[in-house]
């Protein structure tokens, strides 16, 4: 869909639209000292709350606090995995020895909500630890889904299939087009009917690649041992009304910084080159309830990545610096 036609202002609210409500309960606060034995720490996790860790001393610690709670549930090797792909993608760099950088954005540019990765990558668990922010912004925006919205129905997972037009491919190639693009054989073959969004280049002689719009699929979360269905990555940052419906959001709280003289959306949008349709999703539709929280200096949060969706408010960029690192298991 060409950009035009995505629009370029987030357009007004809909009739009826209303903010995703703040849920301050949800948000369990520990101090540091407290988490020394995780238990609190994991039974909150479990309740699917928030939980905000406070007086973190420094790396060392927030590493420390972090394989503690990861251990506890399981998913220390995943934090590892996690850990290694943050310098083997080149996008971000290591911090310390589970952290790493958060995506670069531009100048007063807002992130909007997704739950990290994909399906393929099945991260479970979400952190962000902040070293200092002194701007006048970059909030973070926790957004808890409701799995059982029809509003699900509304939202696509943005992915690559392959039509092998009748061949049967050898290891090597299916290996190939697992490692190059993704694609996992019988699987992610594509399906009669599927909405082709684009075609690919062909990766092989004689077979097709195409981008195509696939419903959202229920994923298991291994916190809650429940299926849920998440925001991914591929779903969220593919879909202009997404970053809409938080910029719409951002305004109504006070909370969206502009230049002076104002800016539309494809300029404070962080995600805006990656959007690819308009799903007319509403998050008060699609999410119970929110936590909006801006990180102190020592302060670890920790989520399920599955069912709490993040994002972060722009700032003014002369106003101070931000440096918030992230960690996934
Ligand atoms: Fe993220």
């Amino acid at each position: 869909m060409p950009k035009d036609v995505l629009g370029m202002r987030a357009p007004d609210a809909p009739e009826g639209w209303a903010p995703v409500p703040e849920d301050r309960a949800r948000l369990c606060a520990l101090p540091a000292a407290a988490v020394r034995d995780p238990a609190d720490l994991v039974a909150a996790l479990r309740r699917d709350e928030v939980v905000l860790v406070q007086g973190i001393s420094d790396q060392a610690h927030a590493d420390l606090v972090l394989a503690d709670a990861t251990m506890a549930l399981g998913l220390l090797e995943r934090l590892k995995v996690q850990a290694g792909y943050a310098s083997l993608h080149g996008h971000r760099t290591s911090v310390g020895r589970y952290f790493m950088t958060v995506n670069r954005r531009d100048d007063y540019h807002f992130i909007p909500p997704h739950s990290e990765g994909t399906p393929n990558a099945d991260i479970q668990l979400g952190s962000l630890y902040c070293h200092h922010n002194t701007t006048d912004g970059g909030d973070n925006f926790l957004f808890n889904t409701d799995t059982a919205s029809p509003a699900w129905s509304r939202l696509r997972e943005v992915t690559t299939k392959v039509d092998l037009c009748g061949r049967q491919l050898g290891r090597r190639d299916a290996a190939m087009l697992k490692i190059v693009h993704g694609v996992s054989l019988p699987g992610d073959v594509l399906a009669p009917g599927s909405e082709i969004l684009e075609e690919l280049p062909a990766p092989l002689p004689g077979i097709r690649l195409y981008n195509v719009l696939a419903p959202v699929r229920p994923v298991r979360s291994r916190l809650l041992d429940r299926d849920v269905r998440v925001l991914w990555d591929n779903v969220a940052t593919m879909d202009f009304d997404c970053a809409a419906e938080f910029m719409r959001l951002l305004q109504g709280t006070g909370l969206l910084r502009q230049p002076p003289g104002g800016a539309d959306i494809a300029a404070l949008d962080g995600a805006h080159a990656r959007h690819v349709w308009r799903s007319g999703v509403r998050f008060d539709q699609l999410f119970r309830a929110r936590i909006t929280h801006r990180l102190l200096a020592g302060e670890l949060l920790l989520f399920n990545n599955l069912t709490w969706a993040h994002s972060t408010s722009n700032w003014t960029p002369q106003s101070g610096s931000r440096q918030v690192v992230a960690a996934f298991a």
